[in-house]
């Protein structure tokens, strides 16, 4: 019998998972079927139920509803704990499984698809929420010499920071704290100002020493904060396509035990930037 999984957040008309994940299933030739779910903001956990009831046996988790998929889990992977959330679930008999694989897919496409390692780097991810929670982690297991957050609202860089301190270097500062003069390998977005177009509080300068700016929005192009990384003079620039694939693959393996190949898709979703 096909498998049934699926991709629950709302919106969700948008979301590429379907395609992705049929794109891994033709590759495998797993046999299994991924739809979309629009999730109701006042009934998550009744549609997964359902769901399950149905007889899915997974889960991608989006925007709302991440926080909700780590309450709901009966067992957490130990990343899915510390990020606060989760955006995958694995069904097995009346048991809910939970882990969290947007930054191993963020990791993974800087380092083996964009060639930029981060072990003993300066790495400063700008923005303190949802997303930058979920990222900490795996960033801090490539042993970064230093991490830094930056957040318009400073207490809650110094919260995750507190939060993540005895996994590795890290601290959290104001942008007025960042000064105008880098000193920053890899620079990272994970604010939602892209989505909007709004420009970050930052200048140029803060990528003049910097290999590569990765904002983890997709499909967007030339957001401002990638323009300005450009004017900089930064090394590469890089949306976040390539971590939206590369996490897709990270469920895949989680699911059904065999991690499908990520370049051709990453390749036919990209758009360029040029
Ligand atoms: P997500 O789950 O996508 O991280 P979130 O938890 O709402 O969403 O967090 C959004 C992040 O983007 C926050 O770090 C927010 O800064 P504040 O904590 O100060 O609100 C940041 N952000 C959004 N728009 C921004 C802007 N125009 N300039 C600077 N930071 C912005």
């Amino acid at each position: 019998m096909t498998d049934r999984y699926a991709v629950i957040g709302n919106p969700i008309a948008h979301s590429q998972s379907p395609q992705i994940h049929a794109a891994f299933a033709r590759e495998t030739g797993e046999d299994l079927a991924y739809t979309a779910i629009e999730g109701p903001l006042e009934g998550f956990e009744a549609a997964v139920g359902d769901f399950r009831a149905g007889g899915g046996r997974g889960l991608n988790v989006t925007v709302p509803f991440k926080l909700r998929a780590h309450d709901m889990a009966d067992e957490l992977s130990d990343r899915a704990r510390l990020a606060g959330a989760a955006n995958v679930l694995k069904f097995e008999g009346k048991q809910i499984h939970a882990d969290n694989v947007d930054g191993v897919g963020l990791v993974i496409d800087i380092r083996d698809n964009l060639g930029v390692a981060l072990t003993g780097q300066r790495v400063l991810i700008l923005g303190a929420g949802g997303a930058t929670r979920g990222v900490l982690m795996p960033i801090l297991a490539e042993r970064p010499a230093s991490l830094v957050i930056a957040n318009r609202t400073v207490a809650k860089a110094l919260e995750l920071a507190g939060i993540f301190a005895e996994h590795g270097p890290v601290r959290g500062l104001g942008y007025e704290a960042l000064g105008a003069d880098g000193g920053f390998d890899v620079v990272i977005n994970a604010t939602s100002s892209g989505l909007s177009g709004a420009a970050l509080p930052v200048t140029a300068g803060l990528f003049g020493e910097a290999v590569l700016a990765y904002d983890m929005v997709y499909g967007k192009t030339w957001t401002p904060f990638l323009r300005l990384a450009r004017e900089g003079g930064v090394g590469q620039v890089a949306d976040g396509v390539g971590m939206l694939v590369e996490q897709a693959a990270e469920s895949f393996l989680w699911w059904r035990g065999r991690r499908p190949g990520t370049r051709g898709v990453i390749k036919e979703l990209r758009v360029p930037l040029e």
